[in-house]
């Protein structure tokens, strides 16, 4: 007798995509009592993603690969084994997970790159286990989990307040082009709202001031880059340039290469330039490498789609 080979059954697996982000605007309040600080920012998803393959397991397991895999946690400190664990228990799940992340966001890089996994690990358990959940019952762990990932499940470009978690989406026209100038050294977020504090405690106002982003709001809407440009917006900035002085460096890089604006991004340490063009992104990008003021560099669109399924298999 003689035996046919046949294919082997693909293993069970769901494969979610979830971007990093930057802040358009970050204007920052006095710190509340629980340490938060109130926020008002505009955030955008850009085309920088992170991969999160979910597949069954006994236990709550996590790996890792791509640019700066080596420093990303794999134990219980990883936010997507939090996410995974979080959301096992919400709807009863007794099994475990394996979640391997594929990185492409900087890590400690003020573009939500955690989050980014965060948010992709709590849509493929949602898919893996057909929890049934609403959306915003997602979004309710998604908040729970860090300020920033609830933006990284819906994506495109939204109004933050809150700490950041409460969100209205953001008409915008057309596409917008950045480069970023990625430092490998990264920046605790905490260390640089605690910077803030020390900078700005005694000055700020009670409340951050959302209609200071009324002409970026109308920039968007416009889909006119260069008044973009014009009103990018970081409160943290000063804090994380008191922090690594050498950020300043590919600020004025972008500058002289005719960027019509250029931030950190978040918490940083890394620098968002706009472009005007797809091509004038490429152009900025060669003049953070040529000047070696990054150890790497990326180019991106934005607005994209929040954390997403990108295939499964049964
Ligand atoms: O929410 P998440 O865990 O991402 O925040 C990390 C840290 O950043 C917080 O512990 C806090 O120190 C700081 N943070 C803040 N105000 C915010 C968001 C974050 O002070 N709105």
């Amino acid at each position: 007798m003689t035996l046919t080979p046949v294919a082997p059954l693909p293993e069970h697996e769901v494969r979610v995509r979830a971007p990093g982000k930057i802040n358009l605007s970050l204007r920052v309040g006095p710190r509340d009592e629980d340490g938060y600080h109130p926020l008002s920012t505009v955030f955008q998803a850009v085309g920088v993603f992170e991969e999160v393959v979910a597949t069954p397991s006994e236990t709550f397991e996590l790996t890792v690969s791509g640019p700066q895999a080596e420093v990303v946690p794999t134990d219980d400190g990883n936010l997507a084994l939090q996410a995974a664990r979080l959301l096992a228990e919400r709807v009863g799940i007794d099994t475990g997970v394996h979640l391997h992340v594929v990185k492409d966001v900087p890590v400690a890089g003020g573009m939500a790159g955690g989050s980014a996994d965060a948010a992709a690990a709590l849509v493929a358990c949602d898919a893996l286990w057909r929890t049934g959940l609403s959306r915003d019952d997602l979004l309710d762990l998604a908040a729970s989990l860090g300020s920033d990932v609830p933006f990284s499940l819906t994506g495109h470009t939204a109004v933050g307040s809150g700490r950041g978690h409460l969100l209205t989406p953001a008409l915008t026209r057309g596409e917008f082009h950045w480069a970023f100038a990625v430092q490998h050294r990264g920046l605790s977020t905490p260390a640089v709202y605690r910077a803030f504090d020390e900078l700005h405690g005694h000055d700020i106002p009670a409340e951050p001031d959302a209609e200071a982003d009324v002409p970026l709001m109308q920039a968007l809407r416009a889909g006119d880059a260069r008044a973009l440009g014009a009103a990018l917006h970081n409160d943290l900035q000063t804090a994380a340039l008191e922090l690594d002085p050498g950020l300043a460096e590919p600020l004025a890089v972008a500058e002289d290469a005719g960027a019509l604006g250029v931030i950190v991004s978040g918490s940083g340490p890394t620098v968002a330039a706009l472009a005007r063009s797809r091509q004038h992104a490429l152009v900025l990008a060669a003049a953070f490498t040529a000047s070696g003021v990054a150890d790497r560099v990326l180019t991106a669109a934005g607005p994209v789609a929040g954390a997403r399924v990108v295939s499964a298999t049964d």
